[in-house]
């Protein structure tokens, strides 16, 4: 069995609440026995793409435990690469594949610098084109992106999900290792399809976006009150695709059921 952790939307800013959650949700995957395999960082890392939040994130997410990471709308691919990733500085996309035992994870980036909706770019394509070429053959695929490929029912991330999804969903019903793709950006545990496979969007450590049932409430839209939650995945031998969804309490366990 593997286990993929997926940590996603942390929006790391200049306070300290965001920050605090997700030294709170590492520190929560790193004492999981057995360990996480590898984290995923599905984007929006920081809240502005600034430097210093970088600085920041890059502390805050430092692990053990393999981290691998891409941009969302909030961030900046520069700043991100050479603050976040300690790389040269580039503005082309951040792309990556990891082999985590026999699973293949690849990393697409799909942030648009100085837009808030995503698309893939033709450079994104080719190189996805080589990963699955050069994935080992019956061995299981994960992709993972910021923007959802699919409307899931959210006032304002539908505005703003992954344009030309078609494109995607081509590439995916054309190989029959891809077992799952998962996503951010929509600030809620969602579970969908996408090309015929699993689409699960994990929920952020920062906040929770009700869905278009909740826009006629007042003030109930963007929900800061939740704990931060996690997705955990696992693939089994068989490449079956499990995730669980975890809140991560901020103020410890309670291991005695309350009165
Ligand atoms: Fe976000
Ligand atoms: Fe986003």
């Amino acid at each position: 069995m593997i286990l993929v952790a997926q940590v996603s939307d942390t929006h790391v800013d200049s306070g300290a609440r965001n920050t605090r959650r997700v030294e709170e949700v590492m520190a929560f995957l790193s004492a999981l026995r057995p360990r996480p395999d590898a984290i995923l960082l599905t984007g929006d890392i920081t809240d502005h793409g600034w430097t210093q939040e970088y600085e920041i994130a890059r502390r805050a997410v430092r692990s053990d435990i393999p981290v691998y990471s891409i941009p969302g709308n909030h961030d900046d691919r520069t700043a991100f690469r050479t603050h976040l990733l300690g790389e040269p500085a580039s503005t082309a996309p951040v792309d990556h594949a990891h082999r985590v035992g026999e699973l293949t994870v690849a990393l697409l980036d799909s942030s648009v610098p100085g837009e808030p909706g995503g698309r893939l770019t033709e450079d994104t394509y080719a190189w996805l084109r080589t990963v699955l070429a050069e994935a080992p053959p019956d061995k299981p695929i994960l992709l993972a992106l910021h923007h959802p490929p699919v409307v899931l029912h959210s006032p304002v991330i539908d505005e703003i999900s992954l344009d030309e999804p078609q494109r995607l969903a081509e590439v995916i019903a054309a190989d029959e290792r891809i077992i799952g793709v998962v996503a951010g950006h929509a600030h809620t545990s969602a579970a969908t399809t996408f090309a015929g496979r699993p689409l699960i969007v994990a929920p952020s450590t920062s906040s929770v976006l009700g869905g278009t049932w909740e826009l006629e409430l007042p003030d109930q839209v963007m929900d800061y009150a939740p704990d931060p939650a996690v997705a955990l995945h696992l693939i089994d031998p068989d490449s079956r695709f499990t995730t669980h969804f975890r809140t991560v309490p901020m103020t410890g366990r309670v291991s005695v059921k309350p009165e």
